[in-house]
């Protein structure tokens, strides 16, 4: 049984926790407009940085402590540069950066790049665990488009618990290519929202439990930015959101209260070629999604999540949060505003195409493996040519809703179910949803940073699982090489996944 901290404001700002057990349900709540939504806004503020000897030099430090998610109430945090969530890193396409990672936690812990495409030693997974009051230098020259990447920590099996409390932020790579037309100041038109879930017990008074749920543990509180009931009060007529879904489990499933369309302009690696106007985006842990949303004078609406499916029972669905309707975030403008055109084009995304991928691997998802297997540090599972471009089947073969995240690598979306994928799915991807029954197809370019003795990862993003050990490992070498471990596995998964007569899949 987990045990709950559940904490108490005794007279002046005195704090007792104690510990009460059991679990508390989710509450499904009805959208009410966002109307109580007044705190405003919280944006993470920009990194400092300074450039020395043409590397531009970036300093972390990983930190516990408590803050007051909710009014009132105090909450277990964990951050980088303070005690919950991250600032915002921002480089350029083309520049070297060094980032320094000192952990002042009383724990290991990694700084993970989330979506970076970089050498395995810099990538900040297990490997590169950093042990408490050490600190950990990585170093790599950015060599992707622009883009809304992240950054957290990536320690073996502790992974839910240090993000879940909040160690998260955004990394924005910019591009000399950036479509001059998109909102681009930072925290006033060009809005980054980092979407966690907590638990509040009913009447909203202490920290809960957040729920277990076969997908992982459900919060019933939506925080964004570290802002609980966050309130934007925009100035522009045309907003970017750059919205990364960082909880451990939930699912958002994400439109306006107005019904307007969202017009999407990015995903996890990059823009889209034009803006596509999509009523909702879905986005499972990890996934983000860069969107414009016009308003227009005296605008008052909500960005909230609605219900969805993730393909489970109805009642493993409703655990995992499927049937909620959350508010996330209140947006409005003055009276006068002026309206600000949509750029119609935005630099093309050159994406890989079928005929590129030479090699084909098959990946069974179980209820927490990957074929068949658990997360072992000690075996490279998976062995690829540095450069090559590969096209990697994923199948949810499992009961459970999960998602596949590949590192050091975008990948394009070839098939969903034998189908061309939806808007969401067509441009850059590091991280992509199955539910149960899925097939996806990706055809993904991999990196020439040759490194036969250190390992990438590719893993579920639903956190319980991955520290579960639904994760496996690829190394970059100049050949391929003929890694034993490598050969049985997906030979293996080829012969089974041949005579396998799987829905959508021909
Ligand atoms: Cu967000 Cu292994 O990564
Ligand atoms: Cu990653
Ligand atoms: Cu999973």
């Amino acid at each position: 049984m987990r045990i709950s901290r559940r904490t108490l404001l005794l007279g002046a700002g005195g704090l007792a926790v104690i510990g009460v057990g059991g679990y508390w349900l989710t509450e499904g709540r009805s959208s009410g407009g966002g109307t109580s939504f007044t705190t405003p806004l919280r944006i993470p503020p920009l990194a400092e940085s300074e450039v020395v000897d043409g590397e531009r030099v970036f300093r972390l430090a990983a930190r516990a402590g408590e803050t007051e998610l909710v009014p009132g109430v105090q909450f277990a945090t964990m951050g980088f540069n303070g005690v919950h969530l991250g600032p915002t890193i921002r480089a350029a396409r083309g520049e070297r950066v060094r980032m320094h990672v000192t952990n002042e936690l009383d724990v290991p812990t990694t700084a993970h790049w989330h979506g970076m495409i970089l050498p395995a030693t810099e990538d900040g997974t297990p490997h590169q665990s950093i042990a408490p009051a050490a600190t950990w230098t990585a170093a790599w020259q950015i060599d992707q488009p622009a883009a809304t990447l992240w950054y957290h920590p990536h320690p073996h099996g502790q992974t839910e618990l240090q993000v879940g409390r909040g160690m998260a932020g955004l990394f924005l790579v910019d591009d000399d290519d950036e479509s001059p037309d998109l909102p681009s100041e930072y925290g006033v038109d060009d809005i980054p929202l980092i979407i966690q879930d907590i638990a509040v017990r009913p009447g909203g008074e202490s920290a809960g439990t957040p729920t277990a749920s076969p997908i992982g543990r459900i919060g019933n509180t939506p925080i964004v930015n570290g802002t609980y009931r966050p309130h934007l009060r925009a100035s522009s007529g045309l907003v970017r959101l750059r919205i990364l879904n960082a909880s451990a489990a939930r699912c958002y499933n994400l439109e306006l209260s107005t019904g307007e369309p969202l017009l999407l302009v990015g995903t996890d690696g990059g823009l889209l070629p034009s803006p596509q106007s999509v009523q909702r985006v879905f986005l499972s842990p990890a996934e983000r999604a860069e969107v414009l949303v016009q308003l227009p004078p005296g605008s008052d609406l909500v960005l909230r999540s609605v219900p969805h499916d993730l393909g489970m029972s109805s009642g493993d669905d409703t655990a995992s949060g499927a049937d909620n309707t959350l508010d996330i975030l209140r947006i409005t403008t003055p009276s006068d505003t002026t309206a600000r055109e949509v750029p119609t084009t935005l630099p093309s995304a050159v994406l890989p195409a079928l005929a590129d991928a030479m090699t084909e691997r098959r990946f069974m998802l179980g209820n927490t493996t990957i074929n068949g297997r658990v997360m072992d540090m000690d075996r490279i599972d998976t062995t690829i040519v540095a450069g090559a471009t590969e096209r990697w089947t994923i199948m949810n073969t499992s009961d459970r809703a999960h998602n596949f995240h590949i590192h050091g690598a975008q990948f394009a979306v070839h098939r969903v179910n034998g189908e061309k994928p939806a808007a969401q799915n067509r441009g850059w991807k590091d991280t992509v949803f199955l539910a149960r029954d899925d097939a996806m197809e990706l055809i993904v370019p991999f990196s020439s940073y040759v490194d036969p003795a250190t390992p990438y990862m590719y893993h579920c993003h639903l956190l319980w699982h991955e520290d579960q050990g639904m994760m496996a490992q690829y190394v970059l070498t100049t050949d391929g090489g003929d890694d034993g471990a490598d050969a049985g596995t997906d030979m293996g998964m080829d012969g089974m996944g041949m005579g396998m007569d799987h829905p959508g899949h021909d």
